[in-house]
């Protein structure tokens, strides 16, 4: 059996996370997971992650993308988590770790401060949903990528949520999402990240993604309406703090998208992109 090291760093950024800590938000998270596993898996597969591999996934939550790595990693690799959510992504772990191989480790920290892992360099740095959260993402891809050891692969997924609508022009749909939008962008969030990674990727200095896949699905009313609410759920303090709705207009919302549940309609969700580059075996000598 292997010792899980935990690393602990400093967790500067847990406060201003706009998503907030609920467990509410937590189930959301694996919802959504779940949703989008079969892209991720292409995903994981087309960057070459293998068998025996070491793998770090910087931002993980509830670290169900890790679960998808040790499939592919087997007994003989290694599967990091990182997380500034230190309780969250521990007790995942330890479910992780009880239900399978334990290959599982957690280096708690947030990324924006963490300079050095001692566990680097990595055959895949992976991080999805993270950089929608961070305001110097290049920066951040820059460290990434110094993990990647030469020969390894950077595999950044992050939503452009601005493409999301409703197939049918559902109003409350409509009216919840542009709500949510507004939110993000008051918090400094930038709603298109997952279009703007391949720019970053070039202003990190890592160089032209070798690939940029785009995912989205189509999904019936009462799933959409579900993740919907919980999102407003998570969004609700800040919502509030910026005065975009109140606890009145927030109750109505809820009830319109239950309303909505049962509607004979699709909702289109984000993009979810998929950039990843390898790191050029040339590098070992630099
Ligand atoms: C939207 S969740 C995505 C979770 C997971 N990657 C997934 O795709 O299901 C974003 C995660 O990034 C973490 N996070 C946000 N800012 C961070 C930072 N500066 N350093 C480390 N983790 C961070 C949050 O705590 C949260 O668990």
């Amino acid at each position: 059996m292997h010792m899980r090291a935990v690393v602990e760093h400093r967790v500067s950024a847990q406060d201003a996370y706009v998503l907030g800590r609920t467990q509410r938000e937590y189930e959301r998270l694996t919802r959504q997971a779940q949703i989008w596993e079969p892209a991720t898996r292409q995903a994981l597969l087309q960057a070459g992650l293998s068998q025996g591999h070491s793998v770090l996934d910087v931002g993980c939550g509830p670290c169900d993308v890790m679960r998808l790595m040790a499939e592919y990693v087997g007994p003989a690799g290694r599967v990091f988590g990182m997380d500034v959510d230190a309780v969250l992504a521990s007790h995942a772990i330890e479910q992780l770790s009880q239900s399978g191989p334990d290959v599982y480790s957690l280096i708690a920290g947030d990324i924006t401060d963490v300079t050095q892992v001692s566990q680097a360099p990595f055959d895949l740095v992976f991080a999805r949903l993270l950089l929608f959260h961070i305001d110097d993402p290049a920066a951040v891809l820059r460290r990434l990528w110094e993990w990647v050891r030469p020969g390894g692969a950077l595999l950044i997924m992050d939503y452009d949520i601005t493409v999301t609508r409703s197939a049918a022009q559902i109003p409350v749909i409509e009216r919840t999402l542009r709500l949510c939008n507004d939110t993000f962008r008051r918090c400094g969030r930038d709603i298109e990240i997952g279009t703007r990674i391949p720019s970053l990727f070039l202003e990190a200095g890592i160089g032209t993604p070798d690939a940029c896949n785009v995912s989205s699905v189509m999904l019936p009313a009462a799933p959409s309406t579900h993740m919907l609410r919980d999102l407003l759920d998570s969004l609700r303090p800040q919502i509030l703090r910026h005065r975009l709705a109140d606890e009145r207009a927030l109750t109505r919302l809820e009830f319109d998208l239950r309303a909505a549940a049962g509607c004979d309609s699709f909702m289109r969700w984000p993009d979810l992109t998929a950039t990843w580059k390898r790191k050029p075996e040339a590098d070992a000598v630099n």
